[in-house]
């Protein structure tokens, strides 16, 4: 008895205290940075949860429902969302209909959704659907997918695409945890970035919890026929039946990876980590939707050859996911530290020469892309401005592989010992937060180089062009023997036939197409065909270095025009496909780009068809 009195007024005091320290308590105006590619005003309102009530409605190729937030209000006056081509339906504030705004449409951005609200306010309930200029989704025909029995939905979020299927602060640093139910057909499976079921259930109906805050463009699902097969207690994958043991395959390492990541950078923040591999219509290699990547299927090989996919997409889980870019200048902060992230995985699972050739590869495009900026230097920037501009076209290897040589030049130089350290506390004090380049500065300054008394032109390598003198060399020997064989086969000291048989791995392959000589005579370049059939590849990578060369080279035996045009048909991953288009296009065989282009762009997801409508002016 007296036990139970004193639990009760030991409680009781517990209430006391806790109520009065919340009443003491002062809200914090918050301080986002300023996001010139979002309308939303965080430091005003800022929705801090969404629960998200949808219908997927396959016949109207549409979704339809209520996004409700939970925020936190620092004015109370409004509340301002990010929408864009959606129809919006109605607003309530705690329950009440309010007379909502939606502003000028600009064709990036989208429009300013402009809710009241008043000082007490806390939730704020959207209706609406989406149209059919909704550029995240892309609904697939039973004929665009492996098992060519149902149709398909995914969406892509990265960079402010989110808008398009659901109203929301859509800026990087405006984190938020998520809860959904999404009714589907009910022969399908809905996966999202979050809690997932692993199978069918029998009304269609799917709950999911993300309840770590995450930025609004890792909102993600997938609808489709998936089926599930783990390969670890919280690793896996879903794939279409038809692909499902392949895929199982071809991703074994993948518990291996996260071992390995959280050696490097500290335990694996988000549970689960399980990769869906989607219809070849996904506009990307990867994406790193939080406890579920998207991936395309050309990266199943069917000899593990291009898995540093998943240590890419896996990294995303500490930088990016945990440590987020604030803006969409920042992207490089996403980016390249992912590079660097993916090639110390890759490392520690296969070795030192197998990264070096992965960064080989890397710095080759770097080169390249340099080249294609040289009118326009300040795109080489590691800091970027693109106000007024369409993010995605910051989006290029600049980031990447300038960010990763940036990251591997400062290794070489205050030893890697300093530098992990330096990251581990990075990711782990930054965890759930966003980061701007500037705060990154600073961080890296007090942090490593004045700590450890180094000297290191930071400044350089973010904010002017190019590459700057002190960056590393990055050397591969198995890439080395490759260069001396081209250079053989050039002078005509080795046969095609005995390059073929040199046992050479896909990255050595891939190296070696890059770099044929452009002056190589047709004759030479149809014999290399006849003796390696490139032209029949069945690795996609080495099939998109083979077709470019072969557009290079007005090449056209082997039935390679045939082959290019089925690739563009079916793949329409953006990489893959705007490398092909824009060969045609600089070998002016814009004609030919055009009809094919014509037949395959119903096929493109949004995001693959506005890149090359402009690059061939076209729609
Ligand atoms: N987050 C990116 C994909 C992305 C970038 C989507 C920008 C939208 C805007 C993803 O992590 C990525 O980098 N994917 C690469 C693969 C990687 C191995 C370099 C891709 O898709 O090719
Ligand atoms: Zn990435």
């Amino acid at each position: 008895m007296n036990i139970l009195k004193n639990t009760a007024f030991l409680l009781l005091t517990l209430l006391i205290v806790s109520c009065s320290t919340t009443k003491k308590e002062k809200k914090t105006i918050p301080t986002y940075a300023n996001d010139t590619h979002s309308y939303a005003k965080p430091n005003e309102a800022v929705a801090k949860h969404l629960q998200l009530d949808i219908n997927v409605n396959f016949d109207k190729k549409n979704i339809s429902g209520t996004a409700t937030y939970t925020i936190e209000n620092y004015v109370g006056t409004e509340i301002v969302f990010d929408a864009k081509n959606l129809k919006i339906q109605k607003a309530t504030v705690d329950g009440n209909e309010v007379k909502y705004t939606l502003g000028a449409n600009d064709a990036v951005l989208g429009q300013a959704l402009t809710i009241p609200i008043s000082a007490s306010s806390k939730e704020v309930a959207i209706t609406y659907e989406t149209t059919d200029k909704t550029e995240a989704l892309q609904f697939l025909n039973p004929q665009q997918t492996a098992d060519k029995e149902h149709p398909f939905l995914l969406t892509q979020g990265q960079a402010i695409l989110t808008r398009t299927w659901i109203p929301i602060q859509d800026s990087p640093q405006i984190r938020l945890t998520y809860n959904a139910n999404v009714q589907v057909p009910k022969d399908l499976l809905a996966i999202m970035s979050a809690e997932n079921p692993k199978a069918k259930n029998e009304n269609g109906q799917y709950s999911f919890k993300m309840k770590q805050p995450i930025s609004p463009y890792l909102i993600a699902l997938a609808v489709g026929d998936l089926v599930y097969k783990e390969i670890s207690p919280r690793t896996g994958v879903y794939a279409e039946k038809s692909m499902i043991d392949k895929v199982h395959y071809e991703f074994a390492d993948m518990e291996k990876m996260v071992n390995a990541a959280e050696s490097l950078y500290g335990a694996y923040a988000w549970d689960q980590f399980d990769v869906v591999v989607l219809p070849p219509s996904f506009p990307f290699g990867g994406m790193e939707n939080p406890r579920l990547t998207f991936a395309t299927p050309t990266v199943i090989a069917g000899d593990r050859s291009l898995t540093s996919l998943v240590a890419h997409e896996l990294a995303h889980s500490w930088s990016g996911n945990l440590v987020t870019n604030a803006t969409w200048n920042d992207f490089w902060l996403n980016e390249g530290f992912t590079v660097y992230f993916e090639m110390r995985i890759m490392e520690a699972l296969y070795g030192k020469e197998y990264a070096n050739m992965l960064a080989s590869i890397g710095r080759q495009d770097l080169a390249e892309e340099i080249e294609n900026f040289k009118n326009q230097p300040e795109a080489t920037h590691l800091k970027l401005d693109l106000k007024g501009k369409n993010p995605d076209d910051g989006m290029n290897s600049i980031a990447y592989d300038k960010g990763y040589l940036f990251l591997r030049t400062l290794e070489v130089t205050v030893g890697r010992a300093k530098m992990d350290v330096f990251l581990k506390e990075y990711f782990n004090k930054n965890a759930f937060s966003t980061m701007t380049t500037e705060k990154f500065i600073d961080y890296l300054n007090t942090e490593l180089l004045q700590k450890n008394n180094i000297d290191f032109n930071v400044d350089n390598w973010v904010y002017k062009a190019g590459i700057p003198k002190n960056a590393v060399k990055i050397q591969s020997d198995k890439f080395q023997k490759v260069e001396e064989a081209i250079e053989q086969w050039e002078k005509g000291t080795i046969k095609e036939e005995e390059l073929c048989k040199k046992n050479w791995n896909i990255q050595q392959k891939i190296h070696f197409i890059r770099n044929i000589p452009v002056g190589i005579s047709l004759e030479k370049f149809t014999k290399l065909d006849t003796a390696c059939n490139f032209s029949n590849a069945t690795n996609s990578y080495i099939a998109m270095v083979w077709f470019e060369q072969a557009i290079n080279h007005d090449y056209h035996a082997n039935n390679v025009d045939t082959h290019i045009d089925n690739f563009l048909m079916t793949v329409g991953r953006r990489w893959y496909v705007s490398t092909l288009y824009k060969a045609f296009k600089r070998n002016n065989r814009l004609e030919d780009a055009k009809r094919i282009y014509e037949k395959a762009r119903p096929n493109y997801h949004s995001v693959t068809v506005n890149t090359i409508d402009a690059m061939l002016e076209v729609y």
